[in-house]
């Protein structure tokens, strides 16, 4: 395994614990919000660190000849991040006290971690395709 890939995967299983912990403590407001926080931070950082070494944007583009699997985690890796994107103003409107955004928050929660979970399993079955 590359040095780089061992670097990758350590990296993702940290940020998931990180993000697993934070909606663990979901009741305690500021935890929360710091683990989350932190979480997206540090996988935005992740997919910046894959896009510098291996251009993972010019690969990704040439969706049809790549392979099923890899435009799949693909296209996880992308609704993840707009999800993050997503979730993020309706968090801090629930800080503000916006109790009417509580359920919208709770669905994004529960498909933006699907989704990043999904993303994790997909890079694996990339990795033992190739
Ligand atoms: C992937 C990111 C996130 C996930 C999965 C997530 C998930 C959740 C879940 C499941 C709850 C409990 C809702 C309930 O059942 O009542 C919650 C509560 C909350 N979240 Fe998030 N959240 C995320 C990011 C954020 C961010 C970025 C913020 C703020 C900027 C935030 C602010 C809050 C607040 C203020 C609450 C209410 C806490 C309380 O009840 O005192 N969340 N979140």
């Amino acid at each position: 395994m590359k040095i780089s890939s061992i670097l990758f995967f350590s990296q993702s299983i940290f940020i998931m614990a990180i993000l697993f912990t934070g909606v663990y403590y979901r009741k305690i407001k500021t935890k929360h919000i710091k683990l989350m926080g932190t979480g997206i931070i540090w996988d935005l950082i992740l997919i910046l660190q894959i896009e510098l070494t291996r251009h993972a944007i010019n690969t990704a583009s040439k969706a049809l000849t790549n392979p099923m699997i890899l435009n799949i985690h693909v296209s996880f890796s992308v609704l993840t991040v707009l999800l993050y994107f997503t979730i993020i103003p309706t968090g801090l409107s629930l800080k503000k006290g916006n109790e009417n955004i509580r359920k919208t928050h709770r669905f994004l929660g529960v498909t933006t971690l699907t989704s990043r979970t999904l993303v994790f399993i997909t890079s694996i079955m990339v990795y033992f395709l190739n």
